[in-house]
């Protein structure tokens, strides 16, 4: 029996994937139909000149997905379908910006609960209603909200309810459409921190306000600086500053709501990897305190994968109809179902235990390779997230650093990425989230070894 397939060793993937792959399509395609035989796996590993083992683990495989029935003595055949979904497979090639890769703010997206997600999927396509297949409410489906609403009541004492929930397409989405809001409503500057993301600072700029920058130190924001640059609003990440590390200290906090309470400036807190904490609990979201003056921004993007698009604000009730009145249609609403079945059984926090420890890991195998081939450089920030912030030797050129590593293939980031003013020691933020143990290992030595060449032995 002949099957039209073909493999070979210069195509991505192993050859039991390319098998599987080929057959699968075929399936969903309609070219082998339910029920059809295919040939027994030695004559397959006959027709394609690879060994029996190939076509063995192939088959396997494919019935284990369903789509081949195999049983000892008969003919192996097509399965009587429904077929599942092809998602249970990752793509045969990664690809990697380099050989190493410490870029921070990045999720290992490897582990994105696969088959979880696709189940939650399945029901929401099956389930959604016909209100939330035309547009409905722009803020987001309901049960999604109403979910987020408990999660993050649960989770990091944010204050919530539907009504006060709007569904974004990720952060960066969210914070657009706030400054639009503010802008219309007369707001003219809006405070960054220093250093922050380059992205927000665009963004408000972009909307036609002023992004004026306020210093971080080891306690977090300057709030006694924040009064003097007569902000409307302020964007910051206090349970862990990005990039720096910090946690905003509680006398900071208390300032900072005395502050929004006098002069009626809005916080928005963006909480993207408040998830992650290894040496102790998270503290609690700022908007908790405040919930008049803080918007409370969350995404998926640190926690599942940034493909997902879903991000979320809680506002302040007197913004709620501005934000409104200056919305489009919304995100995409079937993902948004999904997402509500996805924390209704649990599934977040299943795969937050499962990814913190292995971060954890990652981390702590990260600190020990820098004390062993880094001495000299000083793990900043608090044990929490998905990077370290490391500082250099005062006479360690940092963009130069950078250039050679990324010249050998090592991806990484700065200081100098967050903070274009300049002012700050030399730093490498080096994300630890995407690779092994033993990748980290050896990436770090690399790294080191690059640093000491660039820095002229001053640097060991
Ligand atoms: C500090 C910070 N906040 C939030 C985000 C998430 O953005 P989004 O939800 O748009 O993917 C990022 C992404 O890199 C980030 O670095």
């Amino acid at each position: 029996m002949e099957l039209l397939l073909s493999v070979s060793k210069d195509r991505p993937g192993t050859l039991s994937a390319q098998i599987q792959r080929r057959i699968r399509d075929a399936v969903r395609d309609g070219s082998l139909r339910a029920g059809s035989p295919v040939p027994s796996t030695r004559d397959l590993a006959g027709q394609l000149g690879v060994s029996r083992k190939v076509v063995v683990d192939a088959y396997a495989q494919l019935a284990a997905e369903g789509y081949l029935v195999t049983r000892q003595g008969a003919q192996p055949r097509i399965a009587a379908g429904p077929f599942p979904d092809a998602v249970a497979t990752p793509p045969a090639v990664a690809v990697a910006p380099g050989r190493f890769d410490f870029r921070p703010a990045r999720p290992d997206v490897s582990s994105f609960p696969r088959a979880a997600w696709a189940r939650c999927l399945r029901d929401a396509i099956g389930e959604i209603n016909i209100d939330d297949l035309g547009y409905g409410d722009a803020f987001g489906v309901d049960t999604m909200r109403d979910g987020l609403a408990d999660h993050l009541g649960r989770a990091r004492g944010v204050v919530a309810d539907r009504d006060r929930i709007v569904v974004t397409n990720g952060y960066l989405h969210g914070l657009g459409l706030l400054c639009r809001t503010l802008a219309a409503r007369g707001a003219r500057r809006i405070a960054c921190e220093d250093p922050g993301g380059t992205d927000e600072a665009r963004i408000v700029t972009r909307s036609g306000l002023a992004a004026v920058r306020v210093p971080i130190d080891d306690l977090g924001l300057r709030v006694d600086l924040l009064a003097a640059a007569k902000a409307d609003a302020v964007i910051l990440t206090p349970a862990h500053q990005h990039p720096t590390g910090v946690v905003l200290a509680p006398e900071r906090r208390t300032a900072l709501i005395a502050l929004l309470r006098a002069t009626g400036m809005f916080a928005i807190e963006d909480d993207y990897d408040a998830e992650y904490r290894y040496d102790r609990p998270a503290v609690g979201a700022l908007q908790g305190l405040d919930p008049a003056h803080v918007v409370y921004a969350g995404t998926v993007s640190k926690v599942l994968a940034p493909a997902l698009r879903l991000g979320w604000m809680v506002l302040p009730p007197s913004l709620v109809e501005p934000v409104r009145s200056d919305h489009d249609h919304g995100g995409a609403r079937i993902e948004q179902l999904a997402f509500a079945h996805f924390l209704r059984r649990g599934e977040l926090d299943r795969h937050l235990r499962r990814m913190r420890i292995r971060y954890r890991r990652r981390r702590d195998a990260m600190i020990a390779a820098l004390a062993e081939s880094l001495p000299s450089g000083r793990v900043c920030g608090i044990a929490a997230g998905l990077h370290v912030t490391v500082e250099l030797p005062a006479d360690v050129d940092e963009a130069a650093v950078a250039a050679a590593a990324r010249a050998r293939g090592i991806a990484l980031a700065t200081m100098g990425d967050y903070a274009p003013g300049g002012g700050r020691p030399p730093t490498l933020i080096l994300g630890y989230s995407q690779m092994s143990e033993s990748r980290l290992r050896a990436g770090v030595r690399e790294l080191a070894a690059i640093i000491r060449v660039t820095a002229g032995g001053n640097a060991a």
